[in-house]
């Protein structure tokens, strides 16, 4: 290494270290934010964003690579793409099943795609960006995820594929749902962006499926400050992921590579002249959805920490969950059977009979500085956006609209102290106490 390089990153630990002393001012009941997600950065990771800033690594490079592989070893999928967010991989995700490669089980417009109406938007969009339609099945309150036998009372002539998330990190029914899909020639995409770690049977979330999704925003187990995965076992679907996300190129070239495969100038495709070079042959209609070095660096270096974030995570819940047991009108969340979650967010509903509003508790929370967010859209078919779009329902929405009403999610991730867990406990059981 460079005496110049050694001396700067020396420099950053250093400071590095006199930001954490600033940061460090103690826990203070009622003025110091609980926030409900954030980052967890370390000395490491402001050194591996400051390296890759160094070598001008500026684009996808070598760290892209290396996070890639590492991170479907991790995960136990054969390829993994990275994105510039889990909204992008969610398109690329559902974009790629919509390929002409596919032949026969390619996705054509107006085929339909289960997936739930309690959910984040952008697991939803890519079905209604590729002109399908979107069919959404209930989920249950306590879990907040749907269950095998609602996603096959939704399974139509029309249906082609299901994309479900993982609800903030519980596992949905993923192994049943993944034979219900083998059984009915579906494809299944996984949206594990809220729950890398979790498993299923003993299995990970996100190795059931055709594709599973990741997200890297900071609110996630790991992050990049921005990012998000594809990853998938099915080489096939791979390449065409990786089609779509590099501008739709039929080359698989990485950036700064030529004629990997030796035959850059000797393809003949689509009515091109023989010999058109490779690099320029496009066989998807694809967008750039590449993320940079210096997001994968951070990934790196936040991937050597993730063992340790999702047992924290677990162990956060687990603080909330025995310390809230039994709070009467609260409705309080459980694993989905045969799973153990890597969790996102310690989700509560409030009963619909009980004496207050969830309002006002949060209101309540929020002044205390305990950070609270809604279970994403709630029920997302009651948004403007989605009001006029071709969508099914199938079955009653009932759950997802008492979660509309009267769900909310505090904190659990690693940047939370026991001491801050327990004032949330205390200030939950306050409020019940004073109101119930
Ligand atoms: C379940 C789920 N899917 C997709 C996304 C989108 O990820 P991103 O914010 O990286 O676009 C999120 C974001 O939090 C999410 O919770």
């Amino acid at each position: 290494m460079s005496e110049h390089k050694a001396l700067v990153l020396d420099e950053v630990r250093k400071y590095h270290q006199e930001q954490e002393q600033w940061r460090d001012a103690g826990f203070v009941p009622g003025t110091t934010e609980i926030w409900p997600s954030g980052a967890v950065l370390d000395e490491d990771d402001r050194v591996a964003l400051v390296t890759a800033a160094l070598d001008l690594r500026i684009a996808a490079g070598m760290s892209s690579r290396k996070f890639e592989s590492a991170f479907a070893r991790r995960l136990k999928r054969r390829k993994a793409h990275l994105t510039n967010s889990g909204s992008s991989a969610n398109l690329l995700a559902l974009s790629a099943l919509t390929s002409p490669q596919l032949e026969d089980r390619r996705l054509r417009p107006g085929d339909e795609v289960i997936t739930v109406a309690a959910g984040f938007p952008t697991t939803v969009n890519p079905i209604l960006q590729n002109g399908l339609v979107p069919v959404f099945v209930d989920v249950d309150l306590r879990t907040y995820n749907t269950t095998a036998a609602r996603v096959e009372a939704a399974i139509g002539p029309k249906t082609r594929a299901i994309i479900i998330a993982h609800a903030l990190g519980n596992p949905f029914e993923v192994a049943e749902i993944a034979q219900l899909a083998e059984d009915h020639d579906l494809f299944l995409i996984e949206d594990n962006c809220d729950a890398v770690g979790s498993t299923y049977d003993g299995r990970l979330t996100g190795s059931f499926g055709d594709l599973t999704t990741v997200s890297f925003y900071p609110a996630h187990h790991l992050t990049m400050g921005e990012g998000g995965c594809v990853l998938t076992s099915n080489l096939a679907l791979a390449r065409i992921v990786e089609s779509i996300r590099d501008w739709g190129r039929d080359c698989w070239c990485e950036p700064g590579e030529s004629n990997k495969c030796l035959k850059r100038f000797t393809y003949q495709m689509g009515t091109l002249p023989e010999g058109y070079d490779h690099k320029y042959i496009f066989s998807h209609v694809g967008y750039n959805l590449k993320a940079t070095d210096l997001q994968a660096a951070l990934g790196l270096t936040q991937l050597a920490k993730l063992d340790s974030f999702i047992d924290a995570r677990r162990r956060n819940w687990r603080r909330l969950r025995d310390g809230l047991d039994g709070v009467p009108w609260l409705i309080l969340p459980e694993a989905t059977p045969n799973s153990d979650p890597s969790w996102f967010g310690f989700v509560l509903t409030v009963d619909p009979a009980a004496p207050f509003l969830r309002s006002a508790l949060v209101d309540f929370l929020e002044s205390r500085k305990i950070g609270t967010r809604r279970l994403f859209a709630g029920n997302l078919t009651r948004h403007p956006a989605y009001i006029d779009a071709p969508h099914r329902v199938v079955g009653s929405l009932e759950n997802s609209d008492i979660i509309t009403e009267q769900t909310f999610w505090v904190g659990v991730y690693p940047g939370l102290t026991d001491e801050m867990l327990d004032y949330v406990v205390s200030s939950v059981r306050e409020f019940v106490e004073t109101h119930g």
